[in-house]
C-alpha cells in the first residue's frame, strides 16, 4: 500500500486546523499531520491533544519552523493575508509543495515573485481556490465546455456576503482593515475572480468598479447606540448586527442554536463555551458595535470586465443579503443557466428545448465551502504524489484572478477609471 504524504501546518487557526487538517484526520491513509506552527497556547495544544501531532514538532512560530528544515512533504501556509509570501518563498527554498491560502498577498510585486520561484523551484504552489473544487462550480464548468448553451457571451455573479458574515469578519473581525489584511475585493472576492476567470476561459482584458463603505460607519450610528453591544445599549432589540444576538441565537450562527464550529471558535481561540463567549464580547473586538469599530473596507461593490475572447461580466458584491451564498448567471449564444451555490441547485434554459433542473446537492457538497475545502485538499494532495498532472488552481491563473482583484481596487479608488490589465 502507498504510504501518505506527509504535511505541516504554518497558522493552525480557522483555516489551517479547523478546514484542512480537520478534514485530513478523516482521510490518514492519504495524507498526516506531522508538524504544526502557531503563535496562540491553544491551538499549539490543540494540535499535540486533538492531532496527535509530536510535541517536539509543535513550533511557536513560522520563523522556529523554518529553522527545522523541511519535515514533512507538504507545507499549508493559513496565517494572516500578509504573511504568506515571505513564509512561502522560504518553504519553497527548504523544497515544500505548498497549498497556500488566499489571498496571495495584497501586493502585486509580491504575488508575481511567488510565481516566479514557483517556476523557478519547479515546486506546486495550489492557492485555496477553494470553490472550483465544489461540484456547483465544476458542474457549470463542465456544462460550458461540452457547449450546452453554445458560445458564453455574457455573466452575471452576485456574492451575497450576508449582514452577519460582514459583521463578522469585514466590520469586527480579520479583515476589516485593508492596510492591516486586504482589500475587500481581494479577501472575499477573489475568489469570484478566479470562478469568472475560469468560466470566461480567458484572461480579463479590461475592468471598472465602483463601492464604498456606506453603513457601518459612526454618523450611521442609531440614536442610543453604545459602543459595545453588552454596555446597556438602547437599540440592541432592534439591531440585527447586536453581538449578543449574532453569536448566542442566531440560527446560522448562535452557539445556543447549535453552531459551536465558526465563527463561535474565531471568539474563543478554540473549543467555545458560552461562557467564553460572554467574556468576548464583554472584552474582545466582537463584542464591539458596528457602527464604532476601526473598520474601512468596503461594503458594497460592483465590477464589470471584458476578458480577452470578448465575454462581458459584471460581479456584485454586497453585505445586505440575509442568506451568505453565491449567485451567478450563464448567457451563450444557445441557452442560459442559472445557478444558486447555497441549494446548489441549477437551472438549464437551452433556447427552443424544455428547462432542465440540475442538483449538485450531494454529501460532499455539504461540507466546507460548499465541498471545496476537501476537494482542493483531494486534487493538490493527488498532485503533488504524482497521481495527476496539473492542479485546477495553477499559481499563474491564481495570479491572473488577483490582477484583477487589485486591478478593480485601483478603478474604485480612482472613481471607477477603466483598469486595462496587462497581463505579462
Ligand atoms: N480559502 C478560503 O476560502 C478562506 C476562507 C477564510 C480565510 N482564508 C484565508 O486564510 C488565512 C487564515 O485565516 P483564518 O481565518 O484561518 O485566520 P486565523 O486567525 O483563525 O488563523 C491564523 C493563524 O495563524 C497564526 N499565526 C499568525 N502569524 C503566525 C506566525 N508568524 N507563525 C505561526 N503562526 C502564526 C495565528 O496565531 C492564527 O492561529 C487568511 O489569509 C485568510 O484570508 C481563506
Amino acid at each position: 500500500m502507498k504510504k501518505p504524504m506527509t504535511f505541516a501546518v504554518c497558522g493552525f487557526g480557522n483555516r489551517g486546523m479547523e478546514a484542512y487538517s480537520a478534514y485530513a484526520k478523516n482521510c490518514p491513509e492519504q495524507m498526516q499531520l506531522v508538524a504544526v506552527a502557531d503563535l496562540l497556547p491553544e491551538r499549539r495544544k490543540a494540535a499535540v491533544e486533538t492531532f496527535g501531532v509530536a510535541p517536539e514538532r509543535v513550533f511557536d512560530s513560522a520563523e522556529k519552523l523554518f529553522q527545522a528544515g523541511k519535515l514533512a512533504d507538504v507545507l499549508i501556509i493559513a496565517t494572516q493575508d500578509r504573511d504568506h509570501v515571505p513564509q512561502a518563498l522560504k518553504a519553497l527554498d527548504l523544497g515544500y509543495d505548498l497549498i497556500l491560502e488566499k489571498p496571495i498577498s495584497p501586493d502585486w510585486e509580491e504575488c508575481i515573485a511567488l510565481r516566479d520561484k514557483a517556476v523557478e523551484t519547479g515546486r506546486n504552489v495550489v492557492v485555496c481556490h477553494v470553490l472550483r473544487y465544489t461540484p456547483f462550480y465544476s458542474t457549470l464548468k463542465q456544462m460550458l465546455s461540452k457547449g450546452a448553451i453554445g458560445t458564453l457571451r455574457t455573466i452575471d455573479a452576485v456574492e451575497h456576503v450576508a449582514y452577519w458574515h460582514q459583521a463578522h469578519s469585514f466590520v469586527r473581525g480579520n479583515w476589516r482593515s485593508s492596510e492591516e489584511t486586504s482589500p475587500m475585493i481581494l479577501a472575499k472576492s477573489c475568489h469570484d475572480m478566479d470562478i469568472l476567470r475560469w468560466l470566461a476561459d480567458a484572461p480579463c482584458h479590461a475592468l471598472s468598479s465602483f463601492g464604498h463603505l456606506s453603513e457601518f460607519k459612526a454618523e450611521r450610528a442609531p440614536e442610543g447606540a453604545a459602543l459595545r453591544c453588552l454596555d446597556g445599549c438602547k437599540v440592541k432589540d432592534t439591531c440585527p448586527y447586536d453581538a449578543e444576538h449574532i453569536y448566542l441565537d442566531h440560527e446560522t450562527t448562535g452557539y445556543r442554536s447549535g453552531a459551536h464550529g465558526w465563527p463561535a471558535t474565531v471568539l474563543c481561540n478554540g473549543t467555545a463555551t458560552e461562557e467564553k463567549i460572554y467574556q468576548a464580547l464583554k472584552t474582545g473586538p466582537y463584542g464591539r458595535c458596528v457602527y464604532h469599530c476601526d473598520n474601512d473596507v468596503v461594503d458594497h461593490q460592483v465590477v464589470a470586465m471584458e476578458f480577452e475572447n470578448g465575454v462581458t461580466a459584471t460581479f456584485t458584491m454586497t453585505a445586505f443579503t440575509r442568506e451568505n451564498r453565491r449567485t451567478i448567471r450563464l448567457m451563450g449564444t444557445l441557452g442560459e443557466i442559472e445557478g444558486d451555490m447555497l441549494s446548489h441547485q441549477i437551472v438549464y434554459r437551452p433556447f427552443g428545448k424544455p428547462v432542465e433542473h440540475i442538483d449538485c446537492n450531494n454529501a460532499k457538497a455539504t461540507s466546507g465551502h460548499g465541498g471545496g475545502d476537501g476537494g482542493l485538499m483531494q486534487a493538490a494532495f493527488a498532485l503533488f504524489s504524482g497521481e495527476t498532472g496539473e492542479a485546477l488552481t495553477d499559481i499563474r491563473a491564481s495570479v491572473d484572478s488577483h490582477l484583477m482583484a487589485l486591478a478593480a481596487e485601483e478603478s474604485r479608488t480612482h472613481g471607477g477609471k477603466t483598469m486595462v490589465l496587462n497581463q505579462d
